[in-house]
This record gives C-alpha cells, structure tokens and sequence, in this order.
C-alpha cells in the first residue's frame, strides 16, 4: 500500500515500546511514514528520537491514526485499543487482553500471516501479538507440525526480567548491585523471591485454584490457536531466570507422523526467522529478529520424540519485532482495510 502513514506506539517509554521505536527506525518505517508517541501522563512531555510524547488521556487526539503498536499492559489495552479501532485505527496490541477472542487473529509473521485477512472485505482491525515465549516456539515449530503434526509438546521456559518490564529489569540490578556489594539485597516488589542469583520456578501468577500460572496457559491455549489445531496437548512449566534479555525454552515435541532428524533438521534450516544454532544463548540472541534453534536431537524414549532448546530476544522477536512485521504486512496489503491516506500527511 502506497502513501504516507500515521503510525503510533502506544507504551513508547516501556521496555517493549522502546524496542518497537527501535524497529520502526531500523526499518525505515519512520522515514516513510508519521510516528506518535503515546505513555502515561507521568511521561507526557519527554522527547525520545526528536519525537515528543504524549499522554494517553481523554484529551488525546486520536483521528488520523492509520496503525496503533500496542505494549502498555492488558488494562489500557482493555480501555484504549477499541477507541483506536473506533477512530479509525487498526491495532497490533501486545498484551493478552484479546489474544482468546475468537474474533481476534492471533498472527506470529511468518506462521500465519493469512490470519490477518489482509485485502479482504472482513480484515482484521484489532490483532493480537502472541505472547513472547509462544512466538519463538511457534516460529520454531511450525514447520514441524506442518509437515508431521505434533501430537504433544512438553516445554520449559527460561524466561529474561524484561519480560516482565522496566519495574523488573530495576529490581534485578538492584538486587545484583546489593549482593555483589556483600549488602542485604532490597527486597522483592515486583517477583515473588530475589529474582538476582535466583531462579523462580514460577513465571507469571496464579488465577484463584489454577496450579498452573497464567504464562502457561498463555502458552498452553496459544500455540493451538496460532497453529489452528486444538488437538496439541501442550505442558508446561515457566520459570523467571535472572537474565536480562531472552527468553530460553527446552522444547521436547513428540510428532504424529515420524520425522527424520535430518528432515527436521533440513526444515529448520529453510525456516524463515530461524537460525539454526548449536547452542544458543540469551546474550547471543540479545539485538537478533530471528529465534535461534539448537541442541536438535532424537529423545531416544519415544519413537517420534525429538528435542531442542529455543532461544530469542523476548523484546524483539517476542514482541516488538513481530507487532512491526505485522504492520508491515498491513502497509503492504493493497486495499488491506486502512482507509485511504489523510491528504495533509
Ligand atoms: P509510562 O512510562 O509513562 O509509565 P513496561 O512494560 O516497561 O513497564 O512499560 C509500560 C509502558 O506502558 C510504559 O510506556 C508506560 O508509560 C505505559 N503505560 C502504563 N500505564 C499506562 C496508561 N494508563 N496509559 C498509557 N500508557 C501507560
């Protein structure tokens, strides 16, 4: 599509909205198009990249916006991404507060990007980015399922503090500072533990009488809704690892049909957003728009059971890169449901 666009970052001076600007820039979707700014009242004002932002308020002009990249949390998601639609927008959100409407695609690029519907008559207004450890399972897996089906998938998650936002990413330092400097740590706000020299065998919370935390049963309703089977059987367990940046996954797939090792291997290595590694690491995929997959091996207990470790940059790939390749997709998408361009832009 063709013309100059308005584009907004809704969370601008968050840990994720920082990272889509990033994008926006590298990409040269800033050049080609308006970008606005959009945080709290707390940081109405400061000016990030020459660009001044502005408060999220009941006074926020909102017309023109062609595409609006959520990341500031489920509640303003809640409040904030039908007024967008409703002014004409389309959203990319972030948060998990559509990712179960049935109505709302829920689009990792490289996987399903026909879920948009981009060009048709019924084009998605509102998507859904998927939560940050199912992206870079799924952009990992679905070749695999295309190919063979998987029957079950039992993953462990080693997931980065900024997952959980700036709040956190201060918590870890500061704990790490305190330790290292033989003082007593301050002590947790944000984790339920020290999260520094720590590992939290539970990322995410507990909904009342669920023993399994609501990171899980993202990844769990998730990866069947992206890969549009509900017949996966999906096990979990997520756990907060004192890292930065970059989610870890040990991923054991069991496959219907069986799937040759070298075939898997030759399908991971074609795979689009994939870097087929021999050990990954966080720090290695910190910066990276692509999911590093390594330690590919036969689980010699089953006879269709294969394993790898799956690693990526959770603020990239995991959620600002893949909400900017969706609304590149958008921009690319003639006739895709963005009204036409407003004519002073
Ligand atoms: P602010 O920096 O002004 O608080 P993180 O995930 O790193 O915690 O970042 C959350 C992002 O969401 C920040 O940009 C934050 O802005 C923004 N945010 C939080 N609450 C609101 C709100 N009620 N309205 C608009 N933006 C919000």
């Amino acid at each position: 599509m063709s013309g100059r666009r308005r584009i907004a970052v809704v969370g601008a001076t968050g840990a994720v909205g920082t990272v889509m600007l990033q994008c926006l820039t590298e990409r040269g979707l800033d050049r080609e198009h308006e970008i606005l700014l959009f945080a709290s009242e707390r940081s109405a004002g400061r000016v990030i990249n020459g660009r001044t932002v502005r408060a999220l308020d009941e006074r926020a002009d909102l017309s023109g916006i062609d595409i609006a990249l959520f990341s500031a949390g489920a509640g303003t998601s809640r409040i904030w991404a039908p007024r967008f639609v409703e002014a004409g927008a389309t959203v990319v959100d972030n948060s998990s507060a559509f990712r179960r409407d049935p109505e709302v695609p829920l689009v990792v690029s490289e996987v399903n990007p026909h879920a948009l519907r981009v060009g048709e008559p019924g084009a998605a207004k509102l998507i859904a980015n998927p939560n940050c450890s199912t992206m870079q399972m799924m952009v990992a897996l679905a070749p695999i399922h295309r190919e063979a089906g998987i029957a079950r998938l039992v993953v462990s998650t080693y997931q980065s503090v900024s997952g959980t936002g700036q709040r956190a990413l201060a918590e870890l330092d500061a704990q790490a500072r305190a330790s290292l400097a033989g003082e007593p740590a301050p002590a947790p706000q944000v984790y339920p533990d020290l999260i520094a020299f720590n590992v939290i065998g539970a990322a995410g919370s507990f909904a009342d009488g669920d023993d399994h935390t609501d990171e899980e049963r993202k990844m769990m309703f998730e990866t069947c809704k992206i890969l549009e089977d509900e017949e996966i059987a999906v096990a979990v367990t997520c756990v907060r690892v004192p890292v930065r940046v970059g989610h870890s996954e040990a991923v054991n797939i069991e496959t219907r049909a069986h799937l040759p090792l070298e075939r898997a291997r030759e399908l991971l290595a074609a795979a689009p957003g994939v870097i087929l590694d021999e050990v990954p690491s966080p720090l290695r995929s910190e910066g990276r728009d692509e999911v590093f997959v390594g330690r590919l091996r036969r689980d010699p207990t089953h006879p269709n059971g294969l394993a790898m470790f799956v690693v990526a940059d959770n603020l990239r790939k995991g959620a600002a890169t893949n909400a900017v390749q969706i609304a590149e997709l958008l921009l690319a998408g003639a006739g895709h449901g963005l009204s036409a361009p407003a004519a002073a832009l």
